[in-house]
């Protein structure tokens, strides 16, 4: 029988793997005896590690084989794992149970995302208990938490400096504050979603300090270099990711005297994973994490983790096995636990992290990106050209949908998909950074620039999504016919990613139209990085808006936008078409009008969507091969349509068409 190149690795390794895993069976059952795991769950581990041992031995062997000391490593690795599932508790074990016979469970239309800063939403993580009301009204059923672990002082990058993964950031609480968070969110049905940073610690974390202190077993954990010679071949084919910030990627250290791989900021320290006792230490915080109770975790910055000289350091193939390796891994020790892909990188590049082997969902920044350049351009070419060919993901897989998030948007389409519909794709970002800086005539966006290069003429956006999408200026302007186009923007877009196929995630503020928010820049520790103007504080007063009378001034247009918000969520929800991930394009043969076909288990949902801030028209004869009927109901608007007559749709109306 022949197999594929997968299988042939697989295969290869095959009596290394199972070799070694008899003689590992004595160190296992050491590890089984220093815990009170039952004979059950001990099997449990055991049918898995049938199931994942050769496919993991084998990625292990492609990193690490070549090491003197590769089976101590491989020992520890999987001692490691044996322990976590041992002290796993027995509510997680059960949802793992539940998980395994279920591993679509995160397809279902029932799943809702939001994105929050526990201490700007709610103070603390005890606070934010009190509040899992608010999230369950919302319709919210995924919470992701932003980074609460403890951080270096001063900057942080919004939590993404990590000084320790195992305590909580005093301000925030503790660690069983956060567990206790998370039974209560498991209680409501919600799953808690946390960052796993694993690019990179701080400079203060343990392991960066002992270099500092001249532990040569811990500097072994960074890229560390007495002299520019290796930073700068490495230079030559390097991005520059926060260029505003400091130039280059690496940042001299005065106590070593030595350089330090530095991606992103100077104080975040990247590690060397391919020392693996990286990887095995990184693999404890991992299954610690996970054992708090947490249901899926976002790897940070997965492009960035493996360095090859002479490449570009991001998305190298070597990536991929790591993150392989880790997940055969959580699969042993956590199985219920999904990994989600934060590659905000090449399109072609981001779905090669997105498997049931690798990462089960992964952010969409290539639908994010297109569905602002949409608006922006009035026009769904490009949007279309890129679905055609960009959705579809394997089984058992998910995309995570969002419109904004903490950091800023960068126009990461393909230079091809844009070629193909006779964009320069150049000139096509400049525009679009212009339309969304405010600088082009006529634009609604009130966004602001993040990380311009002005060697490459590159540039990145930030700002709230009603920012972007035209309402701080109506409310200045006072315009009552802009705002109504702001709020119908917002609205357009969340129909979109409510419906398109994959888990909707919400960027909490989004809501209630939150503003730009310009007071960072009075901050020493934020002024230096301008994604802080889309991370505002919830102001909670706005609750009380939801008992005024309609015509309360602005309050008025907040609770337009949170019903309307929390309407919508909540359709999504009795809707069965809209589980799982395929999506067909429809044929509208109007340029500013998206349609497509989400079909499930025999049900079916047409979705029409307008681009443009004039009526739009299109044959409904389109619908009726499609939607294979004669009549369809707006599920939204409560209107029906008939596919003998041409639809007419509003200024950036979106429909969800029902046969009826
Ligand atoms: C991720 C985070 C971003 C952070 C970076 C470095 O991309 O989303 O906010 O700056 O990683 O950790
Ligand atoms: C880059 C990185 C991404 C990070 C972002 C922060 O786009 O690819 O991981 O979130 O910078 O701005």
């Amino acid at each position: 029988m022949i197999r594929s190149s997968e299988n042939g690795h697989l295969d290869e390794h095959r009596f290394e793997a199972d070799l070694t895993l008899r003689r590992l069976q004595p160190r296992l059952e050491e590890v089984w005896q220093h815990t009170t795991i039952d004979d059950a769950k001990r099997h449990e581990f055991e049918l898995r590690l049938a199931e994942h041992w050769r496919p993991l031995f084998s990625l292990l062997f492609r990193l690490y084989g070549t090491r003197y000391d590769f089976f101590f490593h491989v020992e520890q690795v999987l001692r490691t794992a044996a322990k976590a599932w041992a002290d796993r508790a027995d509510d997680l074990c059960q949802q793992d149970r539940r998980r395994l016979n279920d591993p679509d469970w995160f397809q279902s239309e029932n799943v809702v995302g939001g994105a929050l800063y526990v201490d700007l939403f709610s103070e603390n993580l005890n606070k934010a208990r009190e509040h899992v009301g608010y999230f369950q009204d919302l319709g919210l059923t995924y919470l992701h938490l932003m980074p609460l672990f403890a951080v270096r002082p001063g900057d942080n990058d919004g939590g993404y400096a990590i000084s320790n993964y195992r305590s909580v950031d005093p301000r925030l609480g503790t660690i069983e504050d956060l567990r206790l968070l998370a039974r209560d969110l498991r209680e409501a049905g919600i799953c808690l979603v946390l960052d796993f940073v694993f690019n990179h610690t701080a400079d203060d974390h343990q392991w960066a300090q002992r270099a500092q202190a001249g532990n040569r077993e811990y500097q072994e954990f960074y890229y560390l270099y007495p002299d520019r010679v290796m930073p700068d071949r490495y230079e030559r084919t390097l991005r520059e990711i926060f260029p505003s910030v400091r130039r280059g990627n690496f940042s001299w250290h005065d106590g070593m005297q030595q350089w330090v791989w530095t991606t992103f900021n100077s104080f975040q320290w990247d590690l060397k994973y391919s020392n693996p006792a990286v990887f095995h230490a990184m693999l404890e915080e991992l299954l610690f994490i996970a054992n708090m109770g947490v249901d899926i975790l976002r790897l940070d910055a997965v492009a960035f983790i493996w360095k090859e000289l002479g490449t570009s350091c991001e998305n190298l193939p070597q990536a991929h096995l790591l993150i392989q390796a880790f997940n055969h891994l959580a699969r042993l020790a956590a199985p219920g636990l999904l990994f989600k892909s934060e590659a905000i990188v090449h399109p072609d590049e981001v779905v090669k992290y997105i498997s049931p082997e690798e990462c089960q969902i992964s952010y969409n920044p290539t639908l994010m990106a297109l569905l602002w350049e949409s608006l922006a351009t009035r026009k769904v070419d490009l949007l279309t050209k890129t679905l055609e060919h960009r959705h579809r993901l394997p089984e058992n897989t998910a995309w995570v949908n969002y419109l904004r998030c903490h950091d800023d948007i960068g126009w990461t389409f393909d230079d091809d998909d844009a070629r193909a519909i006779g964009l320069n794709a150049y000139d096509h970002r400049q525009f679009l950074n212009k339309f969304y800086t405010g600088q082009f005539p006529g634009s609604f966006a009130r966004g602001i620039p993040f990380q311009e290069n002005h060697q490459t003429g590159d540039m990145r956006i930030s700002g709230t999504m009603a920012s972007l999408a035209g309402l701080e200026q109506a409310v200045e302007e006072n315009d009552p016919h802009k705002m109504e186009l702001a709020v119908r923007r917002m609205m357009h877009l969340h129909g979109i990613t409510l419906s398109i196929g994959g888990i909707p995630l919400l960027y909490l503020g989004e809501e209630w139209g939150m503003l730009n928010d310009y007071d960072f820049v009075n901050d020493p520790a934020k002024a230096g990085d301008s994604r802080w103007i889309h991370r505002p504080k919830m102001k909670w007063e706005f609750l009380a808006e939801l008992d005024a009378p309609v015509d309360a001034g602005s309050g008025s247009i907040r609770k337009r936008i949170f019903e309307a918000t929390r309407r919508m969520i909540a359709l999504r929800k009795t809707i069965p078409a809209l589980a799982g991930q395929s999506m067909e394009l429809i044929r509208t043969d109007n340029a500013h009008v998206l349609g497509y076909l989400r079909a499930n288990e025999g049900n079916r949902l047409i979705v029409l969507a307008n681009f443009s801030e004039q009526p739009q028209r299109l044959d409904g004869n389109l619908l009726r091969t499609v939607g294979m009927g004669r009549f369809f109901e707006d599920l939204i608007g409560h209107k029906t349509f008939a596919t003998s007559e041409d639809v007419n749709l509003e200024p950036y109306q979106i429909v969800w068409l029902k046969r009826v």
